[in-house]
């Protein structure tokens, strides 16, 4: 049995597996439609979610399956002080995979150790999103045609968004990729991703305060929304949350065939006066959330069709 943690838990070869099962599940969806036939998913999310626990939800009834959980810890028995393990092992009494969301880091892995069935990491606090990740890669995979050689410029919060953890994490395993970490100061990525990242491995990166400056070197600019409920007071939220705003007049600086992309939720990060721009993919990269996630419990399930 596997689980998936981390987005480095899978090898290079792993993930282009899924991914080409992803394309192949969306050339003929019809092939997979019983494929979990009897099988139920889990989700268990103690945090918000829209993206993450609805498609997983949709993944596992297009193939056929069925789904199960909750959507926020009131709900559930931790409200009356049940253990993270406790909760898992009973969960796998009822369903064959479980996707676990949780503010605190290291929850789902902790799940993980205790688990009868596998668990899928669907984001736990500010460390890891690996299936985030796995769309983040079908994406680029379909905007670009290659997961190598290009310049991505990851702008926001990179301090606490999950999302860029995870992703620098796993592309730091191919080849020819440059990064830009566009942020302010005090919303920089964390120490470990520097060193046991990118210098460790030899990889061309640099930091920069300004998207303008940045803006025509990018082939991916991946926005991210300022983490609100991981910050320790307001006013460090209130005067950070607007520091970038992608707008028309910042495209202008862009190359013609950049990709915009947004793991989602926005907030005022990506004007709406964009969104018909065929350079935004945000929306189109939510929709490749459903067909990675139906590749993953596919694999982890070990279902061939
Ligand atoms: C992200 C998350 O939960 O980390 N959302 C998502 O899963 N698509 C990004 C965010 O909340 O900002």
């Amino acid at each position: 049995m596997k689980h998936l943690i981390d987005s480095t838990d899978l090898t290079v070869e792993e993930i282009d597996d899924i991914l080409d099962l992803a394309l192949d599940i969306i050339s003929d969806k019809e092939r997979y439609s019983e494929a979990c036939k009897g099988k139920k998913l889990a989700t268990l999310f103690f945090e918000p979610s829209t993206r993450t626990r609805l498609s997983f939800e949709a993944a596992m009834m297009e193939l056929g399956g069925n789904v199960l959980g909750f959507s926020s810890a009131d709900s559930s028995s931790t409200a009356k002080g049940e253990s993270v393990g406790d909760t898992v092992r009973t969960v796998g009494c009822y369903a064959d995979i479980i996707a676990m969301r949780h503010p605190k880091e290291g929850a789902p892995m902790f799940g993980s150790m205790v688990s009868e069935v596998p668990i899928i990491n669907a984001g736990d606090g500010g460390h890891n999103h690996p299936t985030q990740t796995l769309t983040d890669l079908l994406t680029i995979r379909r905007e670009k045609g290659r997961l190598n050689d290009f310049t991505i410029g990851l702008c926001g919060d990179l301090k606490f968004g999950r999302t860029v953890h995870s992703l620098i994490k796993a592309l730091s395993r191919y080849e020819g990729i440059k990064y830009v970490l566009i942020s302010p100061n005090e919303l920089k990525v964390p120490e470990y991703i520097i060193t046991e990242v990118f210098e460790k491995n030899n990889i061309e990166y640099k930091e920069v305060t300004t998207m303008e400056e940045v803006m025509g070197e990018l082939d991916i600019i991946y926005m991210t929304r300022v983490q609100k409920e991981r910050f320790f007071n307001e006013a460090d939220y209130v005067r950070l949350k607007d520091t970038y705003i992608l707008d028309k007049s910042k495209l202008k600086l862009a190359k013609d065939d950049l990709s915009i992309m947004h793991p989602l939720p926005r907030v005022n990060e990506i004007s709406t006066t964009i969104d018909d721009d065929p350079r935004a993919c945000y929306f189109r990269q939510a929709l490749n959330g459903k067909y990675v996630r139906m590749a993953l419990i596919l694999s982890l399930l070990g279902v061939t069709v």
